[in-house]
């Protein structure tokens, strides 16, 4: 697992019994990566006993890898109530969000050239969005309000005739909050734009149906939901062709070269059966596990907790935390081996603030003393309680009064 790779600063000194390693990990960072589910460990051990013929060879055993590819596709497939053929598997969330944005912007680049989307996006998506400005595509990048959410109204009169596409993501990886995305599909395909969804943190904790849906493809990873790194899914409506921007074999419907990663798949394919048929079941327990951590947070000095109403998934929470050095709080988090990010996984190594904070007004040093806490199907109510106890050892011992 990622860790911080900080220097340990000057200033008072540690408190040693505090900051010394236990033996296991309190690992409350499920967003950025979660534990195989047993399921999938147990199909992965088959799999490395049974090898691992291409699916695209045309002798027994490649045809029994294209019929575990199918079965897969179709199991996806009748949980999102759409076809087989929609459903693209790719090499996780970061390539269906790339291939989809810059493949529907070149499809349809003789209607418009005009695409929307918002601040608060993962990089994958806003860069994807930058990449476009420099194919001579106009970007609006929709502000938004206080708790990161997009106004539908804005959105509706940001569009005009010359867009073409629309990119919103379902919940936000940072905060947890959930986008009106119904809404904003809806408006979408009323104005006969493409809309397209990073669902990777919805799935599993919404109820995601393409059928009714405005929604034209959506975007899933499989390490957020107990499958390995390395796998996605691409969703595609049919009919939403999509310009080639990888090149090769003619995999995935034209849409993703390269041979498919067999286990990864299956991985996936299981997963995603299995967050369907846990939706209440795991939904209820994060709601306890969460009123339970924040129960607990709401006494730590100079605590903000980042959530304004109920429209927020249970397993993400994001505090902050007045009159605390971001960088001497993740040291010691760290070496107290409590496994937290402060932002997204793909940026908390760098030490630029995060750009969802930063975009919800927060300011550098506020935003660098931010957490995201996420919590999985194996976490544990002693688990929460664990990491509070520490939790309010260390900030405790940095926090300064303001002057
Ligand atoms: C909202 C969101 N979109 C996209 C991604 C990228 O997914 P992947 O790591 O599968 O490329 C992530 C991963 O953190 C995410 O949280």
């Amino acid at each position: 697992m990622r860790k911080h790779s900080f220097f340990i600063p000057s200033g008072p000194p540690f408190n040693y019994v505090q900051t010394m390693k236990r033996s296991s990990t309190i690992y409350l960072d499920h967003a950025s990566g979660t534990n195989l589910l047993p399921g999938v460990k147990d199909r992965i051990s088959d799999w490395l006993e049974s090898g691992m013929a291409n699916p695209s060879s045309i002798h027994q055993e490649g045809r029994r890898s294209a019929a575990d590819l199918d079965e897969a596709r179709t199991g996806i497939a009748e949980v999102l109530g759409c076809k087989p053929s929609e459903i693209l598997f790719t090499s996780g969330a970061t390539e269906a969000n790339n291939l989809v944005i810059l493949g529907s912007a070149e499809a349809l680049r003789d209607k418009g050239r005009h695409v929307i989307t918002c601040a608060t996006e993962h990089p994958s998506v806003l860069e994807s969005h930058k990449a476009l400005e420099k194919k001579g595509f106009q970007v609006t990048y929709l502000a938004v309000d206080k708790n990161g959410d997009v106004d539908p109204e804005e959105f509706r009169d940001s569009i005009t005739d010359d867009t073409i596409m629309a990119s919103f993501m379902w919940v936000n990886n940072e905060s947890g909050l959930m986008h009106p995305i119904e809404n904003l599909a809806q408006i979408a395909r009323e104005r006969g734009i493409r809309f397209h969804c990073d669902a990777v943190q919805a799935f599993g904790h919404i109820p995601i149906q393409m059928q009714n849906s405005g929604i034209d493809s959506l975007a899933l990873s499989g390490h957020k939901l107990g499958a390995p790194a390395g796998i996605g899914v691409l969703y595609l409506r049919k009919g939403r062709t999509i310009s080639r921007t990888s090149f090769g074999g003619s995999q995935e419907q034209n849409v993703r070269a390269g041979t498919p990663n067999h286990i990864g798949a299956i991985s996936i394919a299981k997963a995603i059966k299995y967050h369907a048929a846990h939706l209440d079941v795991n939904t209820k327990k994060y709601v306890e596990l969460l009123t339970h951590l924040q129960g607990q947070l709401k006494a730590l000095p100079g605590i903000q907790i980042n959530r304004d109403g109920h429209q927020y998934t249970p397993n993400i929470l994001s505090c902050s935390f007045r009159q605390v050095d971001g960088e001497a709080l993740f040291i010691r988090l760290d070496m107290s081996n409590i496994a937290v990010s402060n932002g997204a996984a793909c940026s908390s190594g760098s030490q630029a603030p995060s750009h969802v904070l930063t975009a919800l007004g927060f300011d550098e040093n506020l935003a660098q003393a931010s957490l995201r806490i996420s919590m999985g199907i194996d976490t544990t109510k002693h688990e929460i309680d664990d990491f509070c106890r520490e939790l309010e050892q260390i900030v405790t011992s940095i926090y300064r009064e303001p002057k």
